[in-house]
């Protein structure tokens, strides 16, 4: 799924920006207009969701409660946060949230269960932390309803634990520089799992290749209405939006200024053009150390909650690492594009999951979560 880059354009575009708002009244004029609400500025939001917490130990429905807070710092497609917890005496039970899922990037559920199983990943990570052993027990009348037991065990900080409050989809360039041969060890190490393994492309000219996919899925996607009013109602385009909804696609987190809801609307028809994403996959993929292609065997929502599984341990290891990782998935999305980029990566019937770039470089502000009681079932 793209995220949109038409305020890039917005550093030589400025006059015009600039005398768009003159002749409709001034910035200032807007602001003290606007409707909106500002609950809290965004930084003080976003630094009270993103931290380590402290609970007592022994007060065990506060660290249940705190396992949940951990899970929801997961990434999820679009940031729709597309989950609901239950929490037990000794479980904790996950379930696909549908009424956020995203019919048209999304029709058959795959990203809305790798994020599940993003969750699920982070949720485990953090109960080992807090002494309690986390196992995925798939409740087989449901579609994707998933129990994780928790049994007292030796608390164990793992790095990966650590590095949940750090973790970020970063759409920023990266540094172009290689990473090591023992970091990418490390990757694959954390991004393989059960029936799940990962391709990497370091050599330039395989990546290049890879980019040609991105464009032309990224094309289909751009020509399609329903994706692009789709994408549109996840995009948080002022600060205050993104407060009051805690979930989608915050514009600053994709390198974007953020502006007032209805210019931002505005804009986003003038510059979310094929040719403005085109261009800017082609600069972030060269400007990236490699790509992970995740792959799995299965093509199940079990098989997909292992993939989103694997591929937070692989975000977390990044993290760790002091390496960015961004994904760019329209060669996996389309679907009449995805047996093509399949036979490239030369993985016959399997199914290719998720395409991440990564590499060293600055970071973006952090995306928004809604509070733990609004995904507690
Ligand atoms: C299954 C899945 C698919 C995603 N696809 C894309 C993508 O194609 N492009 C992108 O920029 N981000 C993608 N993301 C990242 C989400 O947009 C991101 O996780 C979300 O906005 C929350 O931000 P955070 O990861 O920085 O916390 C995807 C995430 C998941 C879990």
């Amino acid at each position: 799924m793209p995220q949109p880059s038409m305020f890039n354009h917005m550093m030589t575009r400025r006059r015009f920006i600039i005398s768009s708002m003159a002749a409709i009244g001034g910035l200032a004029t807007v602001s003290a207009c606007s409707p909106e609400k500002n609950p809290g500025s965004y930084m003080d939001v976003a630094s009270g969701i993103w931290r380590h917490g402290k609970v007592e130990a022994g007060n065990r429905s506060a660290v249940l409660r705190e396992l949940v807070r951990y899970a929801t710092l997961a990434p999820s497609s679009h940031n729709t946060q597309c989950w609901k917890f239950r929490i037990d005496d000794r479980s904790i039970s996950i379930f696909p949230d549908f009424s956020r899922r995203c019919p048209v990037v999304d029709p058959d559920d795959h990203h809305l269960f790798v994020s599940i199983g993003c969750a699920m990943e982070n949720l485990i990570q953090a109960a080992s932390a807090n002494g309690l052993d986390g196992n995925a027990v798939f409740d087989p009348s449901s579609r994707g309803n998933v129990r994780v037991s928790l049994e007292p065990t030796n608390a164990v900080v793992t790095p990966l634990f650590k590095a949940i409050p750090e973790r970020q989809s970063t759409r920023a360039e990266y540094d172009r520089k290689p990473i090591s041969m023992n970091e990418l060890a490390m990757l694959e190490r954390e991004g393989t799992g059960k029936g799940v393994r990962i391709i990497f492309l370091t050599e330039r000219a395989a990546m290049e290749s890879l980019l040609d996919y991105v464009v032309q899925g990224n094309t289909a996607q751009m020509n399609d209405s329903a994706f692009v009013e789709e994408l549109k109602a996840w995009i948080r385009f002022s600060e205050s939006d993104a407060v009051r909804r805690g979930d989608g696609l915050y514009s600053a987190s994709s390198g974007n200024p953020s502006v007032p809801s209805w210019l931002g609307s505005l804009l986003f028809g003038l510059f979310f053009t094929e040719k403005n994403e085109n261009d800017k996959y082609a600069k972030q993929v060269r400007s990236s150390a490699g790509i992970a292609v995740f792959v799995s065997e299965g093509e199940n929502p079990e098989q997909w909650i292992e993939v989103g599984r694997c591929y937070e341990r692989f975000a977390l290891q990044c993290t760790a690492l002091g390496i960015r990782n961004a994904m760019l998935n329209q060669p996996v999305e389309v679907a009449a594009l995805r047996p093509q980029f399949g036979a490239f990566l030369g993985i016959g019937e399997h199914r290719p999951d998720l395409v991440v770039r990564f590499g060293r470089g600055s970071g973006l502000p952090q995306s928004l979560r809604r509070p733990v009681e609004d995904v507690l079932a």
